[in-house]
């Protein structure tokens, strides 16, 4: 993902507070955002007033406010409705909000670039995120390559020992605080006993870091990830780097003359890791720099890590409240990679990535100068009702959403889209199908081992009237508390 999308969404996804309780919404200093938009029932916007001929407007300082954060999908309705393109002159940018026009601009790499550097680029090194063109292809390749087809399919089997092994663990966790059993029932808090970790193990894994370096890693990860976006924790998040980097250094050097490999269940050489790949590849004719490789493995890091921790959550959040769906999942296996692509449809955990334009340009009427900096609404795309039907509704089974393999061209189709949870065209996602793979083996064997599950709701955040669950809104699910049979 590019630079500033890391910068806005994830360290909005790390610091979201969407789950607003009715004491801190009524505790709220007066004149806040929180009074100047006040919380809606969720579907509801808030009325800012209308033009002359009865258009709703929108005042931009929505954009800032836990109302926004919480219950979003109905003002981008109205910028899908109204304001295809909308000029938010307090933030200094445009936000393009359907489907189609967002795919086209994807597409358009010359004349919507990646260029823009935010406060991430300290933290994660000059990547191959801000290339366009010919130099961004040939460094995605590199690593792209290993991600998928035959090298991926190599690593399913190592995928789901982790995944066993952290389940399996659960038995001797128990009495912790995301762990308890009482009469014959288990409760688990599944981001801490699974979907946290996950993703990284799987990511470091596939990198070939030695098991023993995993603690290190999981500190360096949440580090760098916190210090995204310009945050308190940018300082940290550079020195996260740094140890990160001299880390690298030490294991490329190695690697250069000592080849890594990944191996099955019976011990079996599946093919090299990636770090060993990248110490092989050569650009020009000159090997990669342990800069280059070092910010390629960052940006691999931080693109498959919080990503597919949110998938896993909110899959499992999501049909946890639809049990007729989920049922229907238990009986039959093939399901999950619709619940999977259902899941980033209706809540992406990345809700949408920079632009600038290269060139003046004007779309839907409204002019917008080169060099602007322009926000695809993924979020939005996901929504628009103009190629999903009834999108606020979570439904595997809806027959106007692709399920297959996700294609960088995207997929349109005999009435079914793909989502544009991974974007589509030069940029799109290169972990989109590990991610999947991860996602829905994790899930599958997380039903095999879960009883009856069902959501806590004791335990689980309240939206602001003190009873109905928190919604996802822009971020993605913290805490999902499950209980379970143990026989
Ligand atoms: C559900 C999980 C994931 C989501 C929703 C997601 C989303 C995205 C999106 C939307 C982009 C496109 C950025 C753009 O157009 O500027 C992207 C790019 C990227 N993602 Fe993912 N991602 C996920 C998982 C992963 C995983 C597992 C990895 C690595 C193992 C990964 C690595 C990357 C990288 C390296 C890029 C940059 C690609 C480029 O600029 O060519 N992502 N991701």
């Amino acid at each position: 993902m590019s630079s500033n999308a890391i910068t806005a969404t994830l360290a909005r996804l790390i610091n979201a507070n969407n789950n607003i309780t009715e004491a801190e919404a009524s505790n709220s200093p007066k004149n806040d955002l929180s009074t100047t938009f006040p919380l809606m029932a969720i579907g509801d916007a808030l009325d800012m007033g209308h033009a002359d001929d009865g258009t709703p407007l929108i005042d931009p300082r929505l954009f800032d406010s836990p109302e926004f954060a919480r219950n979003p999908y109905p003002y981008y309705r109205i910028m899908r409705d109204h304001y295809p393109v909308y000029h938010d002159k307090l933030h200094n940018c445009y936000y393009i909000s359907r489907y189609a026009d967002i795919t086209d601009c994807y597409f358009d790499d010359q004349g919507f670039n990646t260029i823009p550097k935010g406060s991430s680029s300290g933290v994660l090194g000059n990547t191959q995120l801000e290339l366009s063109g010919v130099e961004h292809r040939r460094r995605r390749n590199l690593y792209g390559q290993h991600l998928v087809g035959k090298s991926l399919a190599n690593r399913l089997p190592s995928i789901e020992r982790l995944a066993e092994q952290m389940i399996s663990a659960w038995d001797e966790k128990t009495n912790t605080d995301f762990i308890e059993d009482n009469n014959g029932v288990r409760t688990i808090e599944l981001g801490r006993a699974f979907a946290n970790e996950f993703p990284i193990s799987v990511v470091c894994q596939v990198l070939g870091f030695p098991d023993e370096a995993r603690t290190d890693f999981y500190y360096w990860y949440n580090s760098m990830m916190s210090g995204l976006g310009g945050s308190a924790g940018h300082q940290q998040g550079l020195e996260a780097r740094q140890h990160l980097e001299d880390y690298i250094e030490g294991l490329v050097e190695e690697r250069r003359t000592t080849p890594g490999f990944l191996y099955d269940n019976d011990g079996q050489q599946l093919g090299k890791d990636i770090i060993t790949k990248l110490c092989e590849s050569k650009i020009d004719n000159d090997y990669l720099s342990t800069e280059e490789i070092t910010s390629n493995i960052a940006l691999v890091v931080g693109g498959g890590g919080e990503t597919t921790r949110g998938a896993i959550m909110n899959i499992w959040y999501l049909l946890l409240q639809h049990e007729d769906q989920l049922a229907e999942v238990i009986k039959d296996d093939s399901l999950w990679d619709a619940v999977f692509h259902e899941t980033l449809r209706h809540s992406t955990p990345i809700g949408g990535q920079p632009r600038h334009n290269s060139f003046d340009i004007t779309l839907h009427g409204i002019d917008i100068p080169a060099g602007s900096l322009i926000n695809m609404v993924d979020f939005s795309a996901n929504h628009d009702d103009r190629v999903f039907k009834d999108p606020e509704t979570f439904n595997i089974f809806r027959d106007d959403l692709y399920y297959g393999k996700l294609l960088r061209s995207g997929y349109a189709k005999d009435g079914r889209s793909s989502h544009m949870a991974f974007g589509v065209g030069p940029h799109l996602c290169p972990g989109a199908w590990i991610s999947h793979q991860e996602a829905a083996i994790g899930s599958r064997l997380l039903s095999k081992q879960m009883k009856n599950p069902r959501l806590n709701r004791q335990r689980m955040r309240k939206d602001i009237d003190g009873k109905n669950l928190a919604p996802l809104g822009l971020a993605s699910a913290r805490e999902v508390w499950i209980d379970y049979e143990l026989e």
